[in-house]
């Protein structure tokens, strides 16, 4: 146990910044970072030196990009940045653009490398290779080749196409890789990277579950003060960690909204209302709202129709209920000024956001509400990937079922149930999802799918034989994806006995169903969801 009195090394501290030339690994990058302790954000090319050593970075990670150093407006590495004593690592585009303003060689020897390459390490002693084997599948992308090492340089692996796939400098702390020691594909890449991180920058491992817990927990404190503050709870991971981090911080000067829509899955809202509220001790407001989204959604088929319906009835309660909360100030008359809200990493940093660090900030007309409800926002995940979010749940004692769970629309079973939404429906698909559910979690598939929703096709019919008699029920589809991001995706191969397993269970005990279907496509074309 530490001794929590003691002063915390700030887990923000020396941050290493990727810099980010254009490929998709930078996210990746920093996300490895984090996994070997330190903290870690992603940059701009476009940031100035100046700007790069304001930060006090412990290290600068040069990630990779589509360019050639050649091409026409293939992004530049400013020297400067390489003379002023912070540890660098370029890879693969940021290994070629050091070479290039180091005045090193690449040339273009039409040996490009592309996918799964073995690399021979030539140094086994070395800062990056200590403890590594001299064979290594590395992953590489790379039309160009180093074929000079900068002056200075030490070249410590080489690849068929590239006598020069990895250079050290230990007296400038200068170091790259060609490949991408951040895909899984280069399978001593984390190493590599961790002995960059240790060895070469001698960052030391700060940045953990505890920590982002112990200085969120400071932060929100100073922001908040005597304060109150509300927080939507939708069930998902994202609102119920970053509730459950607001309460160890200011404890009942939170108060949370639960809309419960009526079109959660089964168990879901009893996680939220029994479960959550056990774990945490936050203090809870549960708006129950069934009967109002339902006769919102009477005869209504239409998905965007829909989805208007709910949203709107979404905000119409949200609003309410912080109206109530707003207008009834505690015993000694602090106000509500300060609503949470889950956002994560990769959204700050795809709306091309500032830096992570900055995690409350002033927003008006928040998500919908009216004008004349204002808060300060306060993002405590800002900082945060999906997986951290989620390691972060865990140290606080939110009940895996929240901390585990997956993706889920916020219309919820409304889009899920394709034609009219009604009571019976909702009932029908709540028992179907829950036997495919719990069949992929006894066959241990949770963590290998990203989602399978269940989709009701309420307005279709087809005749079957249940019993000694014929039927006349819906088909419910099983639509079971992996994807990484929900951007792309495509169907999981769920073994048949598992598919069988759950086809006859549904259709056993769910008496309005009597097939269910396989979806086979990939998104693209198709979406993940129906509607
Ligand atoms: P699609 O169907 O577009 O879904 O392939 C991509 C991901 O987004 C989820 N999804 C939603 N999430 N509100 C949400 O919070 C929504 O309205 C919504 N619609 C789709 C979907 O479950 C999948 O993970």
């Amino acid at each position: 146990m530490t001794d929590p009195s003691a002063p915390q090394p700030d887990p923000h501290d020396s941050p290493v910044l990727v810099v980010d030339y254009g490929a998709q690994y930078a996210q990746l990058i920093a996300r490895r970072v984090r996994e070997a302790g330190v903290f870690s954000e992603v940059v701009p090319h476009t940031s100035s030196v100046a700007d790069l050593l304001a930060r006090e970075p412990g290290a600068i990670i040069l990630s990779g990009g589509p360019s050639s150093v050649y091409a026409e407006g293939a992004p530049p590495l400013d020297p400067e940045i390489l003379a002023a004593g912070v540890p660098v690592f370029g890879m693969c585009y940021g290994f070629q653009a050091m070479v290039q303003a180091l005045g090193g060689t690449v040339s273009r020897t039409g040996l490009g490398e592309y996918g799964a390459t073995k690399a021979s390490v030539s140094d086994r002693e070395s800062t990056l290779f200590n403890g590594q084997p001299d064979a290594q599948s590395v992953w590489m992308s790379h039309g160009d080749s180093v074929t000079e090492a900068p002056d200075g340089m030490r070249v410590t692996a080489s690849t068929p196409g590239a006598p020069v796939a990895a250079f050290e400098d230990d007296d400038r702390r200068l170091y790259g890789v060609q490949w991408h020691p951040e895909v899984m594909h280069s399978t001593f890449g984390q190493r590599v990277l961790e002995n960059f991180l240790r060895r070469g920058a001698r960052l030391e491992a700060t940045w953990n579950p505890e920590s982002i817990v112990a200085e969120q927990v400071e932060r929100i404190r100073a922001a908040v003060g005597d304060a109150r503050v509300v927080c939507g709870l939708s069930g998902g991971v994202d609102s119920s960690v970053a509730a459950a981090l607001v309460q160890k911080a200011v404890g009942d000067q939170l108060t949370c909204v639960f809309i419960d829509h009526g079109l959660l899955r089964e168990g879901e809202a009893e996680q939220v209302e029994q479960d959550f509220v056990a774990a945490t001790g936050v203090d809870l407001v549960v708006v129950d709202a069934a009967e109002q989204f339902l006769s919102a959604l009477a005869g209504v088929t239409d998905p965007e129709q829909k989805r208007n319906i709910i949203g709107r009835e979404f905000i119409r309660c949200f609003e309410q209920a912080a109206r109530d909360i707003v207008g009834s100030a505690d015993a000694d008359g602090h106000p509500v000024e300060f609503l949470v809200q889950g956002t994560l990493y990769p959204d700050v940093v795809e709306s091309g956001g500032g830096t992570g660090a900055a995690n409350i900030k002033s927003h008006h007309n928040v998500g919908g509400l009216p004008d004349d409800l204002q808060f300060t926002l306060i993002e405590p995940l800002r900082d945060l990937f999906k997986d951290e979010v989620r390691q972060v749940g865990l140290e606080l004692g939110v009940p895996e079922g929240i901390v585990w769970r997956q993706p889920f629309p916020g219309p919820g079973l409304g889009i899920r149930i394709i034609g009219e939404v009604t009571a019976s429906r909702l009932e029908t698909l709540r028992r179907a999802d829950a036997i495919a559910r719990a069949e992929l979690t006894e066959a241990g598939l949770d963590r290998d799918i990203w989602q399978c929703p269940v989709v009701l096709l309420a307005d279709v019919r087809s005749v079957g034989v249940q019993g000694d008699g014929r039927s006349y029920g819906h088909p419910v589809v099983l639509r079971p994806v992996s994807s990484e991001d929900a951007m792309t995706a495509d169907w999981s191969r769920v073994p048949y006995d598992v598919l069988g397993q759950i086809s006859t269970r549904i259709t056993n005990e769910v008496a309005e169903v009597n097939r269910v279907v396989l979806d086979v496509t990939s998104k693209p074309p198709g979406t993940i969801e129906w509607e």
